[in-house]
């Protein structure tokens, strides 16, 4: 389409790309780790977000209303004083968790959610539910008191192929679970398959959905693309490129149940290139450059909003951001890597040039 020059009368072949204001997103799914990398990566989460969903798997885990009261204290101790954040806790699910602690946790206000990883299924897991009818009276409670479960949906068992597990898990333990628990609000968490999209899609309104800007990028392609790339490996592992595109039609569809969730999940450097990497990606400091890129590729930015800043209070049942951000459309270089006190992160995108820049604070509602 061209665009009409007044002073010239020569037409340029560009369409004008505008700014995008939108109320302030929120990252449903975002792991802030502790200690040095704690301080190092909350700033970026703040910056871009207004709250975060902060997942417990750190070692030990959070399983207590006192650590995450403890944990929450050191998140906003790693803040600059001119921003406004709010860490939502969630509570590690564990074999032997009191449906009693959750509960309370849940209605003093300290958890918001807990978390299921099966045991193993990835980073800081191993104290995980090792079968789900263990932790069967602590689902009783949290479908009694609303609270949602957040689901890392794989099964473990090696003998799975890597790249059927979350399909698997859905066949062999999400459906029975929805069967039993009927009104449990339920996050399917980082789904990466056209399975999970689906069964998410067709589930009661009780069911919802986060997606990375990772699995909206790249496919399995692209982690063997001239060698292994250690920075594009994470759990769930991207799958074929058929569910990535099925992931870009639901995030862009417009409908209230699937959200924006980072999974930013920062390991230094040499943690991932190494013989034996961590999975996880460091995406919070271009977040919302990343979804945009993908949304505009999908001509879907009208839906960008519901997905960032919508959807997801909606599925929590809390308010809206009053607050505007901006989405410039001046490119952003991305840096190769971003230097910490103990060492090094590579973002997502390192190298790359994004067609977005984020810009904090423009207004309010
Ligand atoms: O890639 C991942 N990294 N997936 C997870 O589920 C956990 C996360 C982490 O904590 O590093
Ligand atoms: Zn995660």
């Amino acid at each position: 389409m061209g665009q009409q020059n007044s002073e010239n009368g020569v037409s340029s072949s560009k369409t004008e790309r505008s700014a995008l204001t939108l109320r302030r997103p929120d990252d449903w799914h975002t792991h802030l780790r502790s200690g040095d990398m704690l301080k190092a990566v909350t700033p970026y989460t703040a910056r871009q977000f207004a709250r975060a969903i902060v997942m417990p798997n750190l070692v030990p885990p959070i399983t207590t209303i006192a650590a995450a009261e403890e944990y929450r204290s050191k998140i906003l101790a790693a803040l600059p004083s001119d921003v406004d954040f709010t860490p939502l806790m969630t509570c590690y699910l564990a074999d032997s968790i009191a449906a009693a602690e959750v509960e309370k946790g849940h209605q003093e206000g300290v958890f918001t959610a807990a978390k299921l990883y099966p045991a193993n299924a990835t980073t800081n897991s191993s104290h995980g539910v090792t079968d789900i009818r263990l932790i069967y009276p602590v689902l009783e409670a949290m479908q009694r008191a609303g609270m949602p479960l957040l689901v890392h949906g794989e099964v473990t068992d090696h003998e799975v192929d890597i790249f059927d597990r979350e399909a698997v898990f859905i066949e062999r333990v999400l459906s029975g679970l929805l069967k039993d628990f009927p009104e449990l609000k339920l996050v399917f968490e980082h789904i990466t398959t056209a399975e999970a999209a689906a069964f998410v899609a067709e589930s009661g309104p009780n069911v919802a959905a986060t997606i990375t800007p990772h699995h909206l990028t790249f496919n399995r392609n692209a982690i063997f693309k001239g060698g292994i790339r250690p920075h594009l490996y994470c759990l769930p592992v991207a799958k074929r490129e058929k569910h990535r595109l099925a992931l870009r039609k639901a995030a862009t569809s417009g409908s209230t149940k699937f959200f924006l969730g980072t999974d930013t999940a920062p390991h230094e450097a040499r943690d991932k290139e190494t013989a034996c990497g961590c999975a996880g990606l460091f995406n919070a400091p271009y977040a919302m450059e990343s979804y945009a890129t993908v949304f505009e590729e999908e001509g879907a930015l009208d839906q960008l909003e519901m997905f960032a800043s919508v959807a997801g209070p909606t599925f929590y049942g809390l308010p809206l951001n009053e607050e505007q951000v901006t989405l410039e459309p001046i490119e952003t270089k991305v840096p190769d890597y971003i230097d910490i006190p103990t060492g090094r992160l590579v973002p997502f995108h390192a190298g790359e040039k994004l067609k977005w820049r984020f810009k904090a604070g423009s207004g309010t509602y």
